[in-house]
């Protein structure tokens, strides 16, 4: 049998956490015939919750699970890690500026970065979900190489998978036909309200995707802003924020990336080699395939003019974002 493979997940005792270990535990994210070890972060005062946690856990009696340990130190948490999921992160507060998340959650983020530099295994694979996602992708991986530079750059990347599938049942909806017959969809940039989710390459069953919507006004007055706003709309229904979806998304990015996308694109948030003109080393939102677990970015497609505004103001914010916590790297 295989040996467990280490997974690193930080706020495991959050919401997300408690949608996202019991698949990582069963298999759906690294394969029905991987043993793993959960490895699980929280804050001092979340242990107790935690404990409870992996009561669950343990009474599920998961044949994959090999072991678990719980602990409030990134050092323990990251050690040897082949796999960490960060989702743990500072949530908005009342009267809270986006300034002041982008602070208090880069004091975190470099931290981690710093513990995943330092102790994950060489080839860690890094998702970061607890938001602002993209810049904060981007601080644990400059602090990471700081700190040793055990993991590559191009190893952290940022949640946008959420937003991919969310696109996918919107086109679902509209069309008709069924999630699982479409492919090649994509979403550009930042993890935020101005991502860009673009169906113009996408196809259901071989078809066009954008000729069987040909609705370009549906496109910018409607797809775009559900889509964009979907996160505050499961808000204001649920009273809590997306959790499920948010596990669910993770566990796809995670998959895909070990076990490979069979040509498909997925869409992952990254650190930009350059294309398309992205400034190099931001964690932009790409189309990728991934092979060999490794990802590779789709070089060539057309920005139309259609798309430029878009893809402009997702790039805009998340520049501004990268010059808010310039001082603290
Ligand atoms: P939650 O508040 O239920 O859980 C967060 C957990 O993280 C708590 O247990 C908390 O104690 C822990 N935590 C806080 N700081 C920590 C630190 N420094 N180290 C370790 N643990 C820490 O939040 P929930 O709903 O699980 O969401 C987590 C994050 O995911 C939020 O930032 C949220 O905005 C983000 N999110 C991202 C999405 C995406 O598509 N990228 C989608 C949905 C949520």
């Amino acid at each position: 049998s295989k040996t467990p493979l280490r997974v690193a997940v930080t706020g495991a005792a959050g919401q997300i956490g408690y949608a996202l270990l019991f698949r990582i535990a069963s298999g759906e994210m690294l394969g029905k015939d991987q043993p793993v070890i959960l490895q699980l972060l929280d804050l001092p005062q979340a242990q107790k919750a935690l404990t409870g946690v992996m009561m669950e856990l343990d009474d599920c009696a998961f044949p994959l699970l090999a072991g678990m340990i719980a602990t409030d130190d990134p050092n323990v948490a990251f050690k040897d890690a082949d796999f960490a999921l960060l989702v743990g992160a500072r949530p908005r507060g009342p009267g809270m500026e986006r300034k002041d998340l982008l602070t208090e959650n880069a004091k975190i983020f470099t931290v981690q970065g710093a513990a995943i530099g330092q102790n994950a295994s060489p080839n860690c694979k890094i998702l970061v979900v607890g938001n602002p996602c993209n810049t904060n992708a981007y601080i644990a991986m400059k602090t990471a190489a700081k700190a040793g530079g055990r993991v590559p750059a191009k190893n952290f990347t940022a949640m946008l998978r959420l937003d991919h599938n969310r696109a996918l049942s919107q086109l679902s909806a509209k069309i008709g036909r069924p999630v699982s017959s479409f492919k090649t969809m994509t979403v550009w940039g930042n993890h935020s309200p101005t991502m860009y989710a673009d169906y113009r390459f996408a196809t259901s069953n071989g078809d066009s995707v954008a000729k069987l919507v040909n609705d370009q006004e549906w496109n910018a007055k409607t797809f775009l802003p559900t889509v964009g706003k979907r996160g505050a709309a499961i808000i204001e229904a649920r009273g809590l924020s997306s959790a499920a979806s948010a596990a669910n998304a993770a566990i796809d990015h995670m998959r895909d990336w070990h076990l490979g996308s069979n040509g498909d694109w997925v869409t992952m948030g990254v650190p930009s080699d350059g294309s398309y003109g992205i400034p190099e080393g931001l964690v932009f939102g790409f189309p990728c395939i991934c092979e060999n677990g490794e990802y590779t970015i789709v070089k060539g497609l057309e920005i139309d003019e259609f798309s430029k505004p878009y893809v402009a103001k997702t790039l805009a914010e998340l520049e501004e974002e990268r010059a808010g916590v310039a001082d603290l790297l």
